[in-house]
């Protein structure tokens, strides 16, 4: 893969001023950055109130209009509807139809991407059960609590699978183990090779998920790099151990006292930090079985940690299998042991649908044996999904 195709997102100058009415400006928002990120990378953008992160990403997803500089999100002007299917954003307010359900949501959303009914419905269950949703997906989004929109929100944002993830503030309103659930998550789409972007306040998440970060100030980009790098105190050494005896720890330290005379040596035990204090009693009061009326913990979407294409390949080819003997005599009283599938044949037949149009280029099938294998497999798995 080149450069340019591994690059997910490339700025040059990027620039945003907001002006008033008579075209005077009013607030230099992006002022003039630089950044490339490429495919599979989890990016922070930190930054003060103001500092220009939310209008960044919305010049990245075409819904504001640089005022100047280069911006390129796969390949593409931000504005190209072609890129918009792999694109996935959850804006820094949930903005949703307070009158649909959960359910209704994610189904709308669902087919704004054309996506057949049967994998909507496939995918709003295991969306709903992954952000603890499952047992209220009927009630009315605009009866929710901030955190349960903030859930929904982010289910939206995930409904078709995208390449490039945007989360603006993604944890604001969510209780601990929410935020903690978005953060497995962000790192199960980075396994999977789908690039993030999230612009969060809470450094403490970015510090456990994002392998980059961007510090912003007054719409410039201060600091960039990555994460380990920047954090790495390089002028000090820390050594970690079991628990050491006294004894051990007096020899130490006159070693230590002697490398270094000028002080500074010290020992303590570490600490754990709040949130694994907190998920450590959440967990217990789980495995205890202890009632709750609040949100649950659910799983990530099979679809979204690709654990399912493996499993439902298998199963198509089962069921194509199944289809293909010959219906037996009217007279025979016992049907024939089910054949063994050829599972060379059958593979090719469901070769798994390219994912975007550049792998559609790649994997060159002629569109008239696509219809057919189409069509072929519509009728052995039983017809219309629609
Ligand atoms: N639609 C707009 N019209 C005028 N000014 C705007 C608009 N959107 C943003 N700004 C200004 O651009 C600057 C950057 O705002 P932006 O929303 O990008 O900040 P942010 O880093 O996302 O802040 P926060 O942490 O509060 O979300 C601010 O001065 C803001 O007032
Ligand atoms: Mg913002």
């Amino acid at each position: 893969m080149s450069d340019s195709e591994q690059n997910v997102v490339e700025a040059v100058g990027l620039k945003k001023v907001f002006c008033d009415f008579w075209r005077r400006p009013k607030a230099i928002a992006v002022d003039d950055i630089d950044f490339t990120i490429r495919q599979g990378e989890v990016i922070g953008l930190l930054g003060p109130n103001g500092s220009g992160k939310s209008t960044t990403v919305k010049m990245l997803l075409g819904l504001l209009r640089p005022s100047g500089g280069n911006l390129k999100v796969f390949n593409r002007d931000p504005a190209d509807v072609r890129i918009k299917s792999r694109i996935g954003y959850l804006p820094e307010e949930t903005y949703l139809y307070k009158y649909l359900t959960a359910t209704e949501t994610l189904d709308f959303f669902g087919a704004l991407f054309n996506m057949p009914s049967k994998e909507r419905q496939r995918r709003t269950t295991q969306l709903l059960d992954m952000v603890g949703l499952n047992s209220v997906g009927e009630r009315p989004v605009g009866e929710f609590s901030k955190g349960m929109a903030r859930r929904v929100g982010l289910a939206q944002a995930l409904i078709n699978d995208p390449d490039l993830v945007v989360l603006d503030e993604p944890t604001s309103g969510l209780d601990p183990i929410g935020c903690n659930e978005v953060k497995k998550l962000i790192r199960v789409l980075a396994e999977r090779g789908k690039t993030v972007i999230l612009c969060s306040h809470l450094l403490a998440d970015v510090e456990d998920v994002c392998d980059n970060i961007y510090v912003m100030y007054g719409g410039k980009i201060r600091v960039s790099g990555e994460l380990d790098n920047l954090l790495t105190v390089e002028d000090k050494t820390r050594i970690v151990a079991p628990k050491l005896s006294e004894e051990v720890i007096g020899r130490v330290m006159e070693i230590l006292n002697e490398a270094t005379p000028g002080g500074g040596v010290s020992v303590d035990h570490p600490t754990m930090n709040l949130e694994t204090f907190f998920m450590d009693v959440v967990r217990k009061a789980r495995d205890e079985s202890a009632a709750t009326s609040g949100a649950t913990t659910g799983e990530i979407a099979s679809y979204l940690s690709g654990e399912d294409k493996e499993q439902r390949s298998k199963q198509m080819l089962e069921n194509l299998a199944r289809v293909e003997p010959e219906e037996p005599a009217e007279s025979t009283p016992a049907p024939p042991p089910e054949p063994e599938p050829d599972h060379d044949k059958l593979a090719g037949l469901v070769k798994p649908e390219p994912e975007s149009a550049a792998d559609e280029e790649a994997a060159k099938i002629s569109q008239e044996e696509r219809d057919q294998r189409n069509k072929q497999l519509e009728r052995l798995l039983g017809g219309d999904d629609q």
